[in-house]
């Protein structure tokens, strides 16, 4: 056996136990490759050039193959970019916006937008955060007044700049300054205002088959010279016929808000029960639409308006019961569910 045929032997057991390392480095401190240096003095002194070229080139064998297997180690695993699931079988039970439909309450402000429209009426938004001027003091509730409490009105940690917590409305009542203010200069040209604000409020109530913290109401605030109630309730009934497309009963009973003087409260007869009694009129036979009112000298003084010159009347009415009585969802609480199997009814 020639000394080269020491070293192939030795080049052979060694990438074999190269794959079985689990520190691949470990394979340049394999005793045979030492001993295989060690060899070389004892060789013929013409041998020794050809024989230690020979280990070298297989020390960096190893040595290539040590540096190869770090470099892999270092990267990262390549990512599968194949789709996880075969792109030609059926498609996925999710629901694509084609198979969406509009919310019921929004389908129900939208019409009941354009019968005010048609009415003489323009549309205005309300916000989503408010202050305690615009919620209480424009509307004739001074500081301490008692029914601030009535509202159970959602505060912020933040606060306005007069240092009092911001509100999330609770009343779309919150816009009439706002909308008085805007629309003034339509009065003194002759005409009247006439505007319906239709949006979002929060109340911090208990919740029940007719109360949610969430729920839509529609403002109405008519304002021109010679306004008087009777215009208010033949609006209201006007608009309710038109909504409902048929003659209703209902019941106006006086009422207290601080921004009407006088205040009335509107009820229709609960088409639950037939006025037998259920859960969704509270046993009462009838269901509070909406209150409204002549609008407060205060509250046109509050906008720059002479309530000497101008009346007014305003209303506020619960969108959601609406829209209940309308279709017969005997729970407030559906709408916000965001159920599928209420939602897709409509
Ligand atoms: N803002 C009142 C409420 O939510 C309703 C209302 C509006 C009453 C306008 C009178 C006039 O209770």
């Amino acid at each position: 056996m020639t000394s080269f045929d020491d070293i192939s032997a030795v080049r052979e057991a060694l990438l074999a136990r190269y794959d079985t390392l689990e520190t691949k480095a470990d394979i340049l401190k394999a005793p045979e490759l030492k001993a295989l240096f060690g060899k070389i003095p004892s060789l013929p002194a013409e041998e020794r050039g050809e024989f230690g070229q020979a280990i070298n080139q297989l020390s960096s064998e190893l040595k290539d193959k040590v540096a190869a297997s770090t470099i892999e180690a270092e990267q990262l695993a390549p990512i599968d970019v194949t789709a996880p699931m075969d792109v030609n079988t059926t498609r996925p039970q999710t629901l694509p916006s084609a198979q969406g439909s509009t919310h019921p309450l929004m389908q129900e402000i939208e019409r009941l937008s354009e019968i005010f429209q048609r009415m003489g009426f323009v549309i205005e938004d309300s916000r989503e955060i408010d202050d305690q001027y615009h919620m209480f003091e424009t509307l004739n509730f001074p500081k301490g007044h008692p029914a601030r409490d009535d509202y159970d009105t959602f505060m912020t940690v933040e606060r306005d700049a007069d240092g009092e917590p911001l509100i999330a409305p609770a009343h779309t009542s919150t816009m009439q300054n706002r909308v008085l203010k805007k629309y003034r200069e339509v009065l003194e040209a002759g005409d009247a205002i006439a505007a319906v604000v239709p949006d979002r409020v929060f109340r911090n109530e208990d919740l029940d088959a007719r109360h949610e913290h969430t729920f839509y109401q529609v403002e109405g605030i008519y304002v021109a010279k010679g306004v008087h109630a009777g215009m208010l309730i033949a609006t209201l009934q006007k608009f309710l016929e038109e909504y409902y497309g048929q003659k209703l009963d209902v019941r106006v009973n006086p009422f207290y808000f601080p921004f009407t003087e006088p205040s009335f409260e509107f009820a229709l007869s609960c088409p639950f029960c037939e006025q037998k009694g259920c859960s969704v009129c509270s046993h009462e036979g009838w269901i509070e639409l909406l209150g409204c009112g002549m609008i407060h000298p205060n509250v046109l003084r509050a906008a720059d308006i002479d309530p000497n010159v101008y009346t007014g009347f305003a209303f506020g009415c619960g969108v959601d019961r609406l829209v209940m009585m309308k279709h017969g969802i005997e729970d407030v609480r559906h709408f916000e569910s965001a159920k599928l199997d209420f939602l897709r009814q409509f």
